[in-house]
């Protein structure tokens, strides 16, 4: 009777599992943020992390863009930056100037940084991956992409049309970089809108030793607005789980309890957040821990990060556009920002005024708050009246000297190095606005952080 009970309980239980490499990590159970151009870059994914996003995907990242960085660590906060100069030669009236690709938090980011991927060739896939191979948990090939940039180079959506362009993409992938560096290969797709064609692909694609596979739940030619279809999830699932590849929902996922309720709906094993978590990142707390915050404390918490990686101005007001709700009179304030330090006089942000002192200058952002007495908002104003930090921050004669000039200076020290996950708050001293000399590329990014 024993026998005959186990015999039927193991074919029932022991589905196959795509093994998860030593430094990869599994996507079940998982309520993490999606990969979005200009909304996934390192402060959002700060952001998602510090309300309890499990995973985060970076932005899609074109694999000739990522060629021919540099790794370096960042003296100041010791992120991991992929920098290169422009290819294009720059302008010829300036001195050329590196920019930043890529950014890493080697501490925060630790095992839950998935590197997103956009190619169209399986040579250039893995020279691009092996460059970011050691400091991510995981590599995933976007092919869900509509937009005709990505699709008029077979990249993207296309892919969906050449499953077998997209599966030796993903075998190179996972013999080259998955195996070498011990991560999980993944793919992110859309709906076909015939669904023995959406079966036949997606069996294909967990043939190929992926760990996990993303599926949004749009056909290529629906718009974003369009509510996601769920018609085709139970197969996607059962397709996925039979091949022992962790299958995740994407498309109208709202916030940490929904995605919840969908694995349990729909027998998926994760779920993933987009549009939602870019309107407010606190989604991924759950009901019983608060749920939704107000969008001041969002802002307060995402510029704090955003200052501590340095983050590109011109990406920080993108996000900040989308945060402030759009009738909010400081909307218009921040919008017509030209860097950190306004911005935060602004939003009356007096305790991050220091370090966006700190970083308009290594930013070369060019804003004075001396000569903008006149737009100090009430908040700022107040403070400064009564609050002692806020008046070393903006009003005593030497702190108010703010760079009008985006002149970097050149001569101090390295100014500090962050060795904790939490960098500790910018001193109001002088910066090394120099990088150079910390070169690496190959290093993990265990390395990283006490570099
Ligand atoms: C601003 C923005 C940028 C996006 N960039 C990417 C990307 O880089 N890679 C990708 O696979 N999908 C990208 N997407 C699609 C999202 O990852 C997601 O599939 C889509 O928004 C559906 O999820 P939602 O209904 O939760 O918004 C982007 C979406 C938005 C809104």
């Amino acid at each position: 009777m024993f026998k005959f009970l186990r015999n039927l309980l193991i074919p029932m239980t022991a589905k196959p599992h795509v093994p998860i490499p030593a430094n990869g990590v599994d996507y079940r159970g998982k309520v993490v943020l999606a990969p979005m151009v200009r909304s996934s870059e390192l402060p959002c994914r700060l952001l998602a992390l510090k309300y309890g996003a499990d995973l985060v995907w970076g932005p899609e990242t074109i694999d000739r863009a990522m060629i021919g960085t540099t790794r370096r660590i960042n003296p100041r906060n010791s992120m991991v930056e992929f920098t290169r100069l422009p290819s294009n030669g720059g302008r010829s009236d300036s001195p050329l100037k590196e920019s930043v690709i890529y950014r890493i938090d080697p501490a925060r980011e630790k095992g839950k940084l998935i590197y997103q991927i956009g190619t169209a060739s399986p040579e250039l896939a893995v020279r691009a991956a092996q460059l970011v191979a050691a400091d991510v948990a995981g590599i995933d090939v976007n092919a869900g992409c509509p937009k005709s940039f990505s699709t008029t180079g077979g990249m993207g959506a296309a892919l969906l049309q050449t499953p077998e362009k997209l599966a030796s993409i993903l075998e190179a992938l996972v013999r080259e970089i998955g195996n070498v560096y011990q991560i999980g290969i993944s793919v992110k797709i859309r709906l076909l809108s015939d669904p023995e064609r959406t079966r036949a692909l997606v069996t294909r694609l967990c043939a190929t030793g992926i760990t996990g596979l993303t599926i949004h739940c749009r056909t290529t030619p629906m718009r974003p607005r369009e509510r996601a279809l769920r018609e085709q999830l139970p197969m996607i699932a059962s397709v996925c789980r039979d091949a022992g590849v962790a299958c995740v929902v994407n498309g109208d996922v709202v916030s940490r309890d929904h995605g919840l309720e969908l694995m349990k709906e729909y027998n998926v094993d994760g779920a993933m957040i987009a549009t939602a978590a870019e309107a407010n990142s606190s989604c991924f707390r759950s009901a019983a821990e608060g749920g939704l915050l107000p969008w001041r404390e969002v802002v307060h918490t995402f510029m704090q990060g955003a200052l501590e990686c340095e983050n590109r101005w011109g990406n920080t007001k993108f996000t900040l556009n989308i945060l402030i709700p759009g009738k909010d009179k400081v909307y218009k304030h921040a919008k017509q920002s030209k860097g950190y330090e306004e911005c935060c006089t602004a939003l009356g942000l007096v305790d991050l005024l220091p370090a966006a002192r700190q970083v308009d200058q290594i930013l070369g952002c060019t804003w004075s708050l001396s000569s903008s007495v006149d737009k100090k908002s009430p908040a700022v104003q107040k403070a400064m009246e009564t609050n002692d930090s806020a008046k070393a921050a903006g009003t005593s004669s030497t702190a108010a000297t703010s760079p009008t000039k985006s002149k970097p200076n050149l001569s101090n020290g390295t100014g500090p190095i962050r060795r904790h996950s939490s960098p500790k708050p910018f001193a109001e001293t002088p910066v090394d606005l120099s990088i150079a000399g910390t070169t690496e590329t190959t290093a993990p990014a265990a390395n990283a952080v006490s570099a």
